[in-house]
Order: C-alpha cells, then structure tokens, then sequence
C-alpha cells in the first residue's frame, strides 16, 4: 500500500528524516551568530564575515557552504549572499523577522525533551524532571519573548470574531489565563478602548509580559495575577475570558477543570475565547501540525495531546458555556473557538 500521495518512503527519505536536525542547528546557529545581518547591505566573502561578526574564518567558511547546501544563502564559494526570502524572515532589522522563533522551535528544552522521546512513549507521558507543567519553568519566559510573532495574526482574528459582540459592551473586563506574551489580551485592549485586562501566569512569566504591555501601549489598562492558574483566585466577574493554546497541556478532564475555575469568574452571558491546534478536520497525512505537536505534549507533559474541536465542545459545554463558533486562521493550523457563559 502507498500511501495518499503516492510516496514510497527510499533509503534516501529516511536518512534526510534521521539528519534533519543538522538543518536546524545551522539554522539556530546563524540566527544566534546573526549572521544573515552580514548580508543586509549586499554579498560579502567569509572572511569579511568572519571580521563582522568577530569569529573564527574556517568556522564561517564551514557554515556559509552549509548555509548554501539547504538553500538559506546562495554562494559560489567566494561571496555569498541572502536566498530569495532571507532578507525578509531573517535578518534581524527587518520587521517580519522570526529568526529568533529558534528560541522555542528549536530551544534546548524541546530537544531535550524530544531526546527522549521513546521514553515517553513506553511510559505514555513526560520522564523529564523539568517539563512544560513545572512551576515558573523558563522555558515560558523565552516563549513570551519571541513568540508574538507568531500569535499576533491569530489575535487578530480572535478580536475580529468577538467585536460584533464587544464593541456593544459599555465595559470589556478580560481575563487572560496562562497569557504568556500576553498579546491576546493586549489586542483586544489595542481594539476596545473600554477593556481592561487581567493578564494570569507565572510570576516569572509576568515579567516578560508586562514588556509587551508598554510596547503595545496598553500598560495603563493592565493588571496581573501571579501564581497556579489551578489555585490562585481569578477575581471577576469578567465579560470576556482567553484561554489560548494551554488546554492542550492536559487531559480532557483537567482542561474541564480549568474551563470551570474560568467559568465562576465569568458573568452570565460573557464570552470565553479559546485557541488551539485542532485534530480531526483531516487525517494526519493531510494536517500534519496537530498531530506533530502531540508529540511534544507526549514527550513533555503528563497528559496532554491536540483535542479535537469536538473535544472543545464537551469542555465548553461541561464548563457552563455554550453557542460555541469556531473560526479558522488564515494560513496558520489554529482555530479560535467563542462560546456564551450559560445564564443559570
Ligand atoms: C503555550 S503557552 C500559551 C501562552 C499564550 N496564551 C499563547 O496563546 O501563546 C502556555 C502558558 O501557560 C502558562 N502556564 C502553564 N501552566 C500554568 C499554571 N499551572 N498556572 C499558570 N500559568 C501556567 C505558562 O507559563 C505559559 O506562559
């Protein structure tokens, strides 16, 4: 049998699949180095690289080639210069730059985590001592930095969704749990004059959270509330709680659980926003990312994988939420689901 597309795995797919990390270390490596930065203004040869960025010239030679041979620069051993593209997502002046993403894509904390990953899969959960649920774990610290990036598109789309419904609101109290980076939350600050928002983490995470305040320009409608989104009281009553891209750490019914705490702190009839990967709108042959980021939850939680948005909907539902919508991002494998706090 074949598989959908026809494809037949070779001894050659196989050994790529086994090296790939070598592209990833080149990559993470050039973006810690700063090295597309030297092809800013135009080509340059290694060992006018090598001066630029103050390393050694065989060690810039050895990674310009390998830079060439997966296609990030183009070179013809002398001068090298950006590929098509590297200039825009790569060089660290120019404002789509997601060089630094490297930070959580490729950080040690994953790696090491995915190191071991048949040891997860024999025990069906994380073995490591540090993992995605350990208390101020600064792995988040590095996620709030660098991933708004990557989570301010989907904001938009989760302020679009809920403006026919916010802009009607004469005050807009938000609850961000487990915000991270907070921008979710700033977003919405950013389009309704009238929110005020409570952004919840870790202490530690916080820190970094409050950066994106200032840079937003939304500092002054902010507040924050440290500690376990499990234990520590949530305040409220809110109009509008955000739950985005956490429900995955953990089992249906732990989610539940928070889904319940979010919900006594929720008015009757606000809103809850909630975005995730989903599985289930397609086989994992045709929608890889959900099922490749199960991996991660497998090998660095205790319980957690991608639900479905069937899944989303039982949670919602047994949490006191209900008239869930769900929107697709544009471009990105992520949903944004809204539902109504059921009035009691
Ligand atoms: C994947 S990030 C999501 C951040 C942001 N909401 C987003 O959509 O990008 C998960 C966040 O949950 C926080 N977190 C995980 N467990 C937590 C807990 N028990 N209490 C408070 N925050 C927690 C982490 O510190 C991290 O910032």
């Amino acid at each position: 049998m074949t598989d959908v597309d026809g494809q037949v795995v070779t001894r050659q797919s196989v050994f790529a699949m086994m090296q790939a990390y070598k592209h990833t270390s080149l990559l993470r490596a050039a973006v810690e180095l700063r090295l597309f930065d030297a092809f800013a203004d135009g080509p340059a040869g290694a060992a006018d690289v090598a001066l630029r960025l103050d390393i050694d010239k065989r060690g810039a030679k050895i990674l310009l080639d390998a830079l060439c041979a997966i296609r990030l620069l183009g070179g013809d051993g002398d001068t090298y210069w950006l590929a098509p593209g590297a200039q825009e997502q790569l060089v660290s002046t120019e404002p789509g730059f997601v060089g630094d993403m490297a930070h959580v894509f490729a950080s040690d904390w994953e790696w090491d985590a995915l190191k071991r990953f048949a040891d997860a899969v024999r025990k069906g959960g994380t073995v490591m001592d540090e993992h995605a649920e350990t208390p101020e774990y600064a792995y988040w610290e590095d996620f709030a930095a660098y991933v708004p990036v990557v989570a301010e598109p989907t904001a938009q789309v989760m302020a679009d969704a809920i403006t026919p419904w916010a802009q009607g609101q004469a005050q807009l109290r938000v609850l961000d749990v487990a915000c991270g980076h907070g921008v979710y939350g700033f977003s919405m600050a950013q389009r309704f004059t009238q929110a005020h928002v409570t952004s919840m983490d870790w202490e530690n995470v916080l820190e970094v959270t409050a950066t994106h305040a200032r840079r937003m320009g939304v500092a002054e409608r902010t507040s924050t509330i440290a500690g376990d989104m499990f234990e520590v009281p949530m305040g409220g009553p809110y109009d509008l709680a955000l739950v985005t891209n956490v429900l995955h750490h953990f089992s249906e019914q732990r989610a539940t659980e928070l889904l319940t705490r979010v919900a006594a702190s929720v008015r009757p009839g606000g809103r809850i926003g909630l975005v995730g990967f989903t599985t289930g709108d397609a086989l994992p042959a045709d929608d890889p990312a959900p099922y490749l980021f199960s991996v991660l939850m497998l090998a660095w939680t205790f319980e957690g994988e991608v639900h479905s948005e069937e899944c989303y909907r039982r949670m919602l539902d047994a949490s006191g939420f209900d008239t869930a919508t769900s929107h697709p991002v544009p471009g990105l494998p992520y949903r944004v689901l809204l539902a109504e706090r059921r009035q009691e």
